[in-house]
Order: structure tokens, then sequence, then C-alpha cells
């Protein structure tokens, strides 16, 4: 018997299990699952088993959906997509309400099954998988029934196919389907095959709630599922959550397709630790960062950086926490850390672990049971150099990387150095470094003295490899809806180069224009030129967007500026353009020439304004969605208005604080050309603005596979679109296809679209009034 102070000091406790009977009793009667297709389930057919990764033990036979399921799903979604579209909001509305009140009614069994098909705790399946999805779906609800105000002029996709992970099954059903029901798309969902259980029993839920056949379809399935629901024609948007390397091949298969696409990806979140952090609260924040859901978290803070101050201590203190976490069965509710999601996954964590000792890392790993269930010990990986595997691949499982730095530059390019941009966290006591870290770090969602908290008010997405588009909240909203714009024609490939060599059309005299490089006009990298009527223009190539996209990326300090500045500078150059108005208008018209002033003033005018917003979460902090620049942006301006088409992309990407490389009409460049005069003489930095004439196919080539280059914006003929987007599949930068022809002259040529596509939400959450 141990005595009271040894009770005390080990806080030891006894295991505390939740019954399992009713989800037992709900797999008992079901002989099988079939998919759910027009609000009813098909015959089971030929599939595979669901396991419950904590003892092994088989949980019920799935269907392996066919190309021939997604198309029936995919028909049934085409088929009520069109009353569920057209159904006031508020009646949509009433049906999300009633699915997360039945869901909420629900909620032990949800977690229970969903503990047993995933091997997450149930502590957390049954205090945030399914009260978050619940959430979700409320929200969501308000959104449908707000909708009609607050996006006038949208409509929505269509049919959506969503493709989800295993490491949240429900809870990323709920932000998939809920979102896309309250825009009024329908759906066909393609659960993960290791975790199908509760999409399934939420589509029972769908039935005894009453959605109209054919809003939620779900279909079960692998990988070759999911890409027969990307290939499907009739498909109009595609939400994925997964691998980065999944999400690469979606982008190359969606590609020229027309599909929307959003990606959530992968990350190698850092959790960055000052000296004057609060360190207690700090080894508490890395519990919740990689050992929350086995570290099986896509935005789990899997590398901390802690200030070499203080490193010892908090080593000393996280191992000594680590080794109170209880491994084991995840239906006891004092289990920590349950059973990661199957075998392959757990042979992945420990080769890369491995691998990351084999390269000198030493891991300190605490206690965990034995098969048959496949459990993984909490781990933490020190001594690593900044190539170690560990610190880059992304493990997905309860493996923590811990490095030192010194000064806050050094924690944020260490932050900063990894090709994903999910999350940070960051724990300071002072506000200031807190804050200018949060504005530092390359990431979707910051986190201040807190770490992987979510809320359906709040945006959730990355950046740069570990993709685009945002889910949750306004912004969540916004990607399930379009804007309801005329359609155009489909643009015409630019006409085949005339090269011919060197003297100019006029006259005899070598009037060969240049191009505009870091604020230089410099004469292109081959030294070749190619005819347009009236002049002789530089044919630049992959070289020459090299070196404008090394002199963008050196022109960072006009991000930075304030809008108000950069307003300035574009009212300036806006004047300039006005002064020289009657050049232009020789060449490309009096119209088109007025039209561009009064868009350089209009995007000059929206610098400062394009405000982000702060959201009311659950818990207590201000969660800020602030709007940041991309950074280096791409743009192939459009064949058709020379001059306004031109302005009206250059000057919005501007007016957001991006740096942007250029590619005027190809065979009307001359005008973008001449602009050069006006750049020069306003007060625009050197390398905001870097102007590449020459061949638009391989120069849009060169713009989409750079790394350098954060977005781009391609306003071409379909091939030249359909090129970018395959193209981008290595970064994966978000590509804003155009292929069709915009009305310069009209609204369409100044719509809010410019402003979204120009910056990036981050998300910040500063804890306030706690
Ligand atoms: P995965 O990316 O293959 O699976 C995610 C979903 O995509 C599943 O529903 C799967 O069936 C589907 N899928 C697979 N191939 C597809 C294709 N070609 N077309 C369309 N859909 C396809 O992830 P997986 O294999 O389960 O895990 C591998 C690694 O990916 C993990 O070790 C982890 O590192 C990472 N991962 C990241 C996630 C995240 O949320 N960031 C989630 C799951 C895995």
């Amino acid at each position: 018997m141990p005595t009271v102070s040894e009770v005390l000091t080990r806080m030891d406790y006894g295991p505390a299990p939740e019954s399992p009977t009713a989800a037992q009793d709900w797999l008992a009667a079901h002989d099988g699952f079939g998919h759910f297709i027009n609000g009813r389930f098909t015959k089971p057919a030929d599939g595979f088993a669901s396991f419950n990764p904590a003892t092994g033990a088989e949980l019920a036979r799935i269907s392996q959906g066919s190309a021939a399921d997604i198309d029936s799903a995919v028909k049934a979604a085409r088929r009520a997509g069109k009353s569920w579209a057209a159904l006031p909001g508020h009646a949509r509305a009433r049906h999300l309400y009633a699915l997360a009140r039945l869901l909420q009614k629900r909620e032990r069994l949800f977690a229970v099954l969903e503990s047993m098909d995933n091997g997450k705790p149930i502590r957390e399946s049954r205090d945030i998988d399914v009260p978050l999805a619940v959430r979700h779906f409320y929200h969501h609800a308000g959104w449908a029934e707000l909708l009609a105000d607050e996006f006038p002029g949208h409509r929505p996709h269509g049919v959506c196919g969503q493709i989800i992970p295993w490491n949240f099954p429900l809870l990323m059903l709920a932000w998939k389907v809920a979102p896309a029901l309250a825009a009024g798309n329908t759906v066909v969902l393609k659960p993960a095959e290791q975790t199908p259980l509760t999409a399934l029993l939420f589509a029972e839920l769908c039935r005894e709630a009453g959605l109209p056949a054919g809003v939620v379809n779900i279909v079960t399935g692998d990988g070759a599922t999911g890409a027969a629901l990307v290939d499907h024609p009739d498909v109009d948007k595609i939400a994925f959550t997964g691998s980065t390397e999944v999400g690469r091949r979606i982008r190359q298969a969606t590609a020229g397709s027309g599909k929307a696409l959003t990606l959530e990806l992968g990350g190698k979140s850092p959790f960055i630790v000052f000296d004057d952090a609060d360190l207690d609260a700090a080894v508490e924040g890395v519990v919740d960062a990689i050992w929350f859901n086995q570290g099986e978290v896509c935005c789990a803070g899997s590398r901390i950086l802690v200030q070499e101050s203080v490193a010892e201590i908090f080593t000393a203190r996280l191992k000594a926490r680590m080794d109170t976490l209880r491994v084991g069965d995840p239906l006891d509710k004092s289990t920590d850390i349950g059973a990661i999601v199957d075998q392959t996954q757990l042979t992945r964590i420990q080769g890369i672990v491995a691998q990351a000792v084999e390269e000198g890392a030493v891991l300190h790993q605490a206690p965990a049971p034995d098969g048959p269930g496949s459990f993984c010990a909490p781990g933490l990986l020190t001594g690593l150099g900044a190539a170690n595997i560990a610190m880059s691949e992304e493990i997905f499982g309860p493996i923590v990387s811990l490095m030192t730095f010194r000064t806050p530059s050094e924690a944020v390019e260490l932050a900063n150095n990894t090709r994903y941009g999910l999350a940070a966290s960051v724990w300071s006591e002072t506000i200031t470094t807190a804050l200018d870290i949060a504005a530092s770090v390359k990431a979707g969602i910051v986190w201040i003295n807190g770490t992987n908290l979510f809320d359906a008010n709040a945006p959730f997405g990355g950046m740069r490899e570990s993709g685009f588009g945002r889910e949750g909240a306004r912004e969540g909203m916004a990607a399930y809806l379009k804007r309801i714009a005329p359609v155009g024609k489909p643009r015409k490939p630019a006409e085949a180069l005339s090269a011919s060599p060197g003297i100019g059309a006029d006259g005899g005299i070598d009037r060969t224009r240049k191009l505009y490089i870091g604020g230089a006009q410099k004469r292109p990298d081959g030294g070749a030129s190619y005819a347009v009527s009236g002049a002789q223009v530089p044919l630049g190539s992959r070289k020459d967007i090299r070196n404008a996209v090394e002199a963008a990326s050196k022109a960072g300090g006009w991000s930075a500026v304030t809008g108000h500045n950069r307003a300035q500078v574009l009212y300036f150059l806006a004047e300039n353009l006005n002064a020289r108005a009657a050049e232009f208008a020789a060449r490309v018209g009096q119209d088109e020439v007025d039209l561009a002033i009064r868009r350089a003033f209009y995007w000059a005018a929206w610098a400062d304004k394009h405000d982000g917003r702060v959201h009311s979460t659950q818990s207590a902090h201000v969660t800020l969605a602030m709007k940041e620049p991309f950074g280096v942006m791409g743009i192939i301006a459009p064949e058709e208005a020379p001059l306004l088409g031109f302005v009206s992309a250059l000057m919005p990407a501007l007016a957001m604080g991006n740096r942007v490389v250029i590619v005027p009409s190809q065979s009307n460049p001359v005008a973008a050309l001449d602009l050069v005069q006006v750049l020069e003489t306003s007060d625009l930095p050197g390398g905001v603005v870097n102007i590449v004439t020459g061949p638009r196919t391989e120069l849009t080539d060169t713009l989409a596979r750079h790394d350098g280059v954060a977005v781009l914006w391609v306003f071409g003929d379909p091939d030249t679109c359909a090129l970018a987007e395959r193209q981008s599949a290595g970064n994966l930068k978000p590509v804003w296809a155009d292929p069709v022809l915009r009305d310069w002259m009209g609204a369409d040529g100044q719509s809010r679209a410019f402003l979204n596509r120009a910056v990036q939400v981050k998300t910040v959450w500063v804890p306030y009034g706690a």
C-alpha cells in the first residue's frame, strides 16, 4: 500500500474504462457497410476491413468504391444540387441545425466509435473531436442563414468532391461538409480507408435528419477511389486534406479541368520557446503540440526551438513530464496517448526515427505497451543537425525534435527553414517579442502561448507546401462559393513569335526595348528580340525570369511598409501615368488609357483598406485573421487590353504589398514596356515591379516551377493556364488560372477577387481576457 505522500508524488490513478457496448452493438447491427449514395446505402460489396489499432481486431467490412460508385454518387449529388442550392438559406440552415443537434445527441457513440476506429484516446474524441464537429455544424448553419446578406453576388460551386484523412475522421468530415452544404453545394465525401466508420454513422444521421437524398454522398475506399473522385469530369470542386505527396498528385490531375481546389497538407511546425516564457506552461504546451492525437496532427508542433539560455532546464522538465504520459488503451479515460492508426504508419514513424538516430540524433523515449496494438512511445530527439531527417520530414507520430537558438532572428530563420508553412507556436511573456515573431514566421496559423487551438470561426490552412485555401470562418465559406460573373469565351493562344534580328520596324534605328529588372532596363540574357507591330521587343528567357525573381525577392521592404505609404507611391505612379496619357492613347486608344489611370488610383485607394478581421472564437482569445502579401508574385498579363489588363492586374498586387514579376501581352507588349518610364519616375523601389517580355508559355512554365514565386496569376489561354497549374505542383503555389476573356473595361476588371487573391490569411491566436 503506497503512502499518501507517495500517491501525491506519483499522482497515479487507476483505470477508468469507457464502455464500448453501444458502438459494438451498432457495428453488430451491420453486416458490412455499403456506400451512402442518393440517401440510401448500397449493398455491401467486396472491400477491406477496418481495424481497431489498439487491439488489432477487425471492426467491420467496408466496400471498396469503384469508378462506377463514384459516378453514381456524383450523379446523385448533381441531381440534388439544383433544389438544394435553390433553397432559401434559412431552409438549409434548418437542415444543418438538425444535423448539429442529432450529432450532439449521439456524441458519446461517435466518440467511442472514433476512438475504436482511429486509436485516439477517448478523452480527446469526447472532449475535442466530436464537440468541435458539432460546433462546425452549428456555426455553418448560421452561415447558411446569413449567406444571401453576407455573400451577395455569389453562388455555390456545385458538386464538391471531398477527400479526408484518418487522423480526425469525423472532425475533417465536419470541416468539409458543413461549409459546403451551408453554401448550397452538394458533396461526395471519401473518408480514409483506415477510418471510415464515423462517416458511415454520420450518413445514417443524414437520413434521420431528413436531409434531401443526394445532398451528402459517402463513398468508401482507398486512394484509387479518391483518384476516381478527383478525375470525375462532373465534379466542380475538390477539397483535400492529407499528405503533401497526394496533394501534388491532385494538383496535377485537376490542372486545366476548371475544378476549384483547396489543399490542406502536411507540416513541420515550429514550437518556439523564448527564455522569458512561462516554461511550465510551455512544457504543457509541448504535450498538446505533439502528444495530442499521438502526434498524428498536420499542424503538430514537431520542431521545438528553444532559446539556448533555458534549453537545459526546459529539456529536463520536458523529459520529466514525458515520463508521466500514459500510453495505452484509447478507451481508458486516463490514457494520454492511444494507438497509432495502423501498422504501416507505425513502421513509417519508426523508420524515420531510426534514421534520425543514425544521423546523430539522441532519442529519449518513455515506455509504451507492446502489441498487439500499434503503440508508439512518446519521444524527444535532441542533438540534431539542421540536415537531420527529423528536422525536415513530417513524422506524423508522437516524436518531437528539439533545437536551440540564440537570438529572435535566428529563431525566425530556423522556424522558416522548412518547405512547409502550416502553423507555429510562440512562447514568450513579452508581447512585442511574441507578436514580432508571429508576423515573421511563414505559417497560416500562429498560436501565442498556446497550441493546437481550433474553432469553426478561425480560418485554418497553410502556406507554401502545406497547401492553399482556408477552412473555417468567413474565409472558409468563401472557398465554397463562386462569384457570379459573366463567362467570357476561352482566350486564344498568343500568336507565334516572329523572331527577327535587331533592327526596329520603324526606320532602321535600333529601337529595341529592354526588360525591366531590379529597377533598371536590362537586355535579355540571350540578347535576342522579336518583332511586334512598330517595335522590337526583348525575347526574355528562363534566365531573365530567374533574375527578375531574385530582384523581387530582394525588394522585401515593399511588403513591410504600411498600406498608407504604399498608397502614396501608387497614387504618384497613377499621376505620372496621367501626365503621359497622350503618348499611351496614341498606342492603345483614349478609353483604355483613361480607365487604366482610374484603375491605378482605384487600387492605390485600397492599399490601406483591405483589412483583416478579428474572429470570435470559443476560447479567451482575440483571433486575428491578418491579410498578408504572398511576397513574390508572378503575373501573366492578358493578351487583350495590353495596357488596361496589365495595369488592372499589377496594381492590386502591388497595393497589397507584393513584389511582382509580370509578363505583358506577347503580341502587344509595347504599352507595358513604355510604362517603365512611368515606373522609373515614380517612387517605386527597384525590384518591386519586374517586366519580362517573351514567349508566354515558356515564361509561364518557369514562373510556375520557380520556388521563389509564392503565387501565380495567369490571364492566358486554357492551355497556358493548365500548364501553370500542372507545373506548380512541385511547390504547390496557388495559381489563379483565368482562361476566359475578361471584360477589363467593366466591373470584372476591378473585382474584389484581385484583392483576395493577392493576400493570404494568417490566423494569429492572441490570449485575451483569460
Ligand atoms: P494520404 O494523403 O495518402 O491519404 C489521405 C486521403 O487521400 C485518404 O482518404 C486516401 O485514401 C486519399 N488518397 C490517397 N491517394 C489518393 C489519390 N491518388 N487521389 C485521391 N485521393 C487519394 O495519406 P496516408 O497515406 O494515409 O498517410 C501518409 C502520410 O501522409 C502520413 O504518414 C502523414 O505523414 C501524412 N498525412 C498527413 C495528413 C495531414 O492532415 N496533413 C493526414 C494524413 C496523412
